[in-house]
């Protein structure tokens, strides 16, 4: 089997986001698939990237792909909606790698799943804005209604770890209440820190709702896309907390505390550097 693997298969993939939030795909990935290194960047300087403009979010992205290449990626996962939303069309077209992001796999499930055509999205004002999601449900099945919802305000309740908290569960309940009223049976949590606050959003909407975490998805997609390219670590390797290399653009104590809380083994080395230099 390790004959057939060629060198570029061992390179590690990509993987960004404007923060700490793409760790929830990050760690999908580990599950998933863990004979894959990654190598991660957040981009704790300039998050939120989910009120920020289409340019902008495509000059940070190019700065990140462009830092991603310097440590020999072979594919890139965009693990943010947001820059998935706004600049992975552009990107995939200016670079020579496979790259996903985490928009499409998410649509794709949440049009498998619905029963009644009627799907809910969350995310942030830019992913919302965009009609992204809206747009891929509607291209695979005309038919389905997608009820949007913008919740800014859970960023940065995650960020702060409230995750059971009452003021959360206060936000949460008044940007979720007229989605109950659209009696949608399917809700894509469409932002990479909405799975976790998935326990509550799902006993908000109630058992009739099935909740769609796209890093999942991705995931799925990310496996598939390595061996369609031939790029796929096979057995090579054992799962283990060395295989991952962690990259920020400042605060890498807050960085790590919030990595510790969620990955399934403990990290201690991640690097600042300054994305501006790319
Ligand atoms: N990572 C972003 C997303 O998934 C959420 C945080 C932000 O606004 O930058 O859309």
């Amino acid at each position: 089997m390790s004959e057939e693997i060629s060198n570029n298969a061992l390179a590690p993939v990509g993987v960004f986001d404007s923060g700490v939030g793409g760790l929830t795909v990050a760690r999908e990935i580990m599950r998933q698939l863990p004979n894959e290194k990654i190598v991660y960047f957040g981009d704790t300087a300039r998050v939120p990237y989910g009120s920020k403009s289409k340019d902008t979010i495509l000059r940070y992205s190019r700065q990140i792909v462009r830092f991603l290449k310097t440590k020999n990626v072979k594919a890139i996962v965009v693990a943010c909606n947001t820059a998935s939303a706004l600049a992975l069309e552009e990107i995939r077209d200016e670079i020579d790698m496979p790259i996903i992001g985490v928009v499409k796999p998410g649509a794709k499930v949440a049009v498998e799943k619905t029963i009644n055509k009627r799907i809910g999205v969350i995310a942030t004002e830019a992913t919302i804005n965009s009609h992204i999601y809206t747009d891929y449900i509607k291209n695979r099945d005309n038919d389905i209604t997608v009820f949007s919802k913008a919740c800014p305000l859970f960023v940065p309740l995650v960020e702060e770890m409230w995750l059971k908290d009452s003021v959360t569960e206060e936000v949460a309940g008044r940007y979720l209440e007229n989605l109950k009223e659209e009696h949608i049976d399917t809700l894509v949590l469409g932002c990479t820190h909405y799975p976790l606050l998935r326990n509550m959003i799902g006993n908000i909407m109630g058992e009739s709702v099935t909740l769609v975490n796209p890093a999942y998805e991705t995931a799925v997609s990310l496996g598939e896309l390595l061996v369609k390219n031939n790029l796929s670590a096979g057995n090579v390797y054992s799962y283990s907390g060395e295989m991952y290399d962690f990259y920020v653009s400042d605060a890498a104590e807050k960085f790590k505390r919030f990595a510790n809380s969620i990955l399934p083994f403990r990290i201690e080395n991640i690097s600042q550097i300054n994305i501006e230099e790319y």
